[in-house]
């Protein structure tokens, strides 16, 4: 017999962890905390925890996966066994795999590939603990970590979901409202531009909630840019402070 799903919302309109439907989980972001990768990035988003570290660009491995006029950007997703309820396996699951392939596409349109050609570049991202909006945390961070580590870009990328939890539309859903909740629509964008570069949905939306949906989900993005933003320049100011120190 399936269990009956709780309420989501209470009748003043909060959410599970008193949240406003348009209030983001609190975040706290750091970068360059890896000293043996080029570049690296930390996110907390509620009670995710999750690292990206970059290497590259360098020679690419194996050779014939290399590109002759553009550098290729390849990303493993990984979730520690300890980062979920149940432990789960070190191998790479099929929605690792998925989540892996998603992330890399989403973070190429911002790197400028041409420049480097025939080398690669690794983003490897470990989740520490999930508690849904892992790809998105997860782009967050990597992106981060790719512009810390030198890399020319564009623009950052930035990621945010939003969803249905009863009849309400919110944003950044987490692990509960992800499952028990009607729909996840998670999106990565480059704000300087307004480039979409990740949208999917998981669940059903009629067409007016899917565009609040995306709506909301771009303002938070919009919120969390800042959040990115003021963390590299932290990074940059305390190597700053270090450098006027030694001198
Ligand atoms: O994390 P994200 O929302 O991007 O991806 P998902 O496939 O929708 O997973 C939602 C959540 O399910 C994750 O963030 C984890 O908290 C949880 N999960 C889990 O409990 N066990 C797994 N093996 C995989 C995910």
């Amino acid at each position: 017999m399936s269990k009956k799903p709780k309420k989501l919302i209470d009748k003043k309109g909060r959410r599970l962890d008193s949240r406003k439907p348009n209030e983001l989980r609190n975040i706290r972001i750091e970068v360059g905390i890896l000293s043996n990768a080029d570049g690296s990035a930390y996110i907390e988003q509620g009670k995710n925890k999750i690292l990206a570290g970059v290497f590259g660009p360098k020679e690419m491995h194996p050779k014939h996966l290399s590109r002759p006029d553009r550098m290729v950007l390849r990303c493993r997703y990984h979730m520690a066994p300890f980062s979920v309820e149940e432990r789960k396996s070190p191998a790479p699951s099929r929605r690792e795999i998925e989540l892996s392939k998603v992330i890399g596409e989403a973070l190429e349109p911002s790197v400028f590939v041409e420049y480097y050609p025939r080398t690669g570049v690794d983003v490897f991202i470990e989740v520490l603990q999930a508690d849904g909006g892992t790809r998105c945390a997860s782009i967050t961070a990597a992106s981060l970590a790719l512009a810390d580590a030198g890399i020319p870009m564009r623009d950052l990328v930035v990621s945010c979901a939003a969803g249905k939890v009863d009849d309400t539309v919110v944003l950044d859903l987490m692990d509960t409202e992800d499952k028990l909740g009607a729909a996840d629509v998670p999106v990565a964008v480059m704000p300087n531009s307004n480039a979409v570069t990740l949208l999917q949905m998981d669940g059903n939306l009629a067409p007016e909630e899917f565009e609040k949906a995306v709506n909301l989900a771009m303002e938070g993005c919009k919120r969390i840019y800042d959040l990115q933003k003021e963390a590299l320049r932290t990074k940059y100011m305390a190597a700053k402070q270090e450098e006027e120190v030694k001198e």
